[in-house]
């Protein structure tokens, strides 16, 4: 079943779904980049357009593996291209009524035997396939972020999931040459759970004064080996990504060790989201 998947179709065209985007045509798939703004659209597929190019300069794919993947992405604004698609990731923003009323609009567009998946970074897989039409072909594939670089993907279940769907989608994952692991449907699965407390804990660090930004990002790199400091890896993942998932983990697991730092909900309240908005623990303007 998982090499009947040719078509796919991406909902959201934000750094996720474009680095999806991206990696799916590398690995021959036919790919429609929807979201509903169409300069976001633009800007994702010449993002796409950057990313292999550079590739192409460090020798990781060779020019015509490049023009391939670039025929392969249509980019587009109606939701309708979404029509031939064997496999929808949605990957908008982390916001369940935003999700559900995606899947309001696309389930009926959707061939009855297609497959739903959702890069949630957190939320529950089982009551967002609650939402569609095919909760038994709806499950998590959650992408790391750079999608490019990063090997590993989440695979995630919800309860109604069925096995058909579970191995089209593990087939799928293989083809992009990304390592899977399996995480049951609990709040922020595996890496998120782990991660993302690191993080809102370096913030309580920074709130309390215990070191400054460089001081808390300089002792992770070079005294835990981190590629990015935890703060600047907030900023990368999105600062306001980072708070919904602290509160999906605070609410649901009603533990006190998960609560939000002040710090980080004053920050998305004021706008400062990371490199996305150009300030958050860094200046990116
Ligand atoms: N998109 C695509 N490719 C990118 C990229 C991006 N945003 N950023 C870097 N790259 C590529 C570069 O082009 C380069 O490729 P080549 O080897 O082909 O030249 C390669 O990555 C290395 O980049 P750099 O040399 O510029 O920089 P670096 O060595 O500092 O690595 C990094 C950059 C890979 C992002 C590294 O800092 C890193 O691994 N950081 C941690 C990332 C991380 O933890 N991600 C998980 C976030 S959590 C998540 O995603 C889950 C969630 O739901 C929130």
């Amino acid at each position: 079943m998982g090499s009947e998947i040719r078509n796919v179709g991406i909902i959201g065209a934000g750094q996720m779904g474009c680095g999806i985007a991206q990696v799916a045509a590398v690995a021959g798939h036919r790919v429609h980049l929807y979201d509903l703004s169409a300069e976001r659209v633009e800007a994702a597929l010449a993002t796409v357009n950057g990313n292999l190019a550079r590739q192409v300069v460090s020798g990781k794919i060779t020019d015509d593996a490049r023009s391939a993947a670039l025929a392969l992405i249509t980019g587009t604004s109606d939701v309708n291209d979404l029509a031939s698609s064997d496999l929808v990731i949605e990957a908008a923003t982390e916001d369940e009524a935003v999700k559900r009323k995606i899947y309001a609009t696309v389930c009926p567009i959707l061939k009855p035997e297609a497959i739903l998946a959702t890069n949630t970074s957190s939320l529950s897989i089982t009551r967002l396939a609650s939402a569609t039409d095919r909760p038994e072909r709806f499950m998590g594939i959650h992408f790391m972020n750079p999608v490019p670089v990063m090997k590993l993907v989440e695979l995630v279940r919800g309860i109604a999931t069925d096995e058909p769907t579970f191995v089209a989608a593990k087939q799928f994952v293989s083809t992009l040459d990304k390592v899977i692991t399996v995480a049951e449907d609990f709040p922020a699965f595996i890496v998120n759970r782990i991660l993302l407390p690191m993080i809102n804990e370096a913030i309580y660090t920074l709130y309390e004064g215990v070191g400054s930004v460089d001081a808390i990002d300089t002792a992770m790199k070079l005294g835990a080996n981190h590629p990015m400091g935890p703060l600047q890896l907030a900023d990368f993942i999105g600062l306001d990504t980072c708070l919904s998932i602290m509160q999906v983990l605070h609410e649901g697991l009603s533990d006190s060790k998960y609560r939000p730092c002040p710090l980080l909900v004053k920050y998305v309240e004021a706008g400062w989201l990371g490199r996305k908005s150009g300030r958050g623990f860094y200046d990116y303007r």
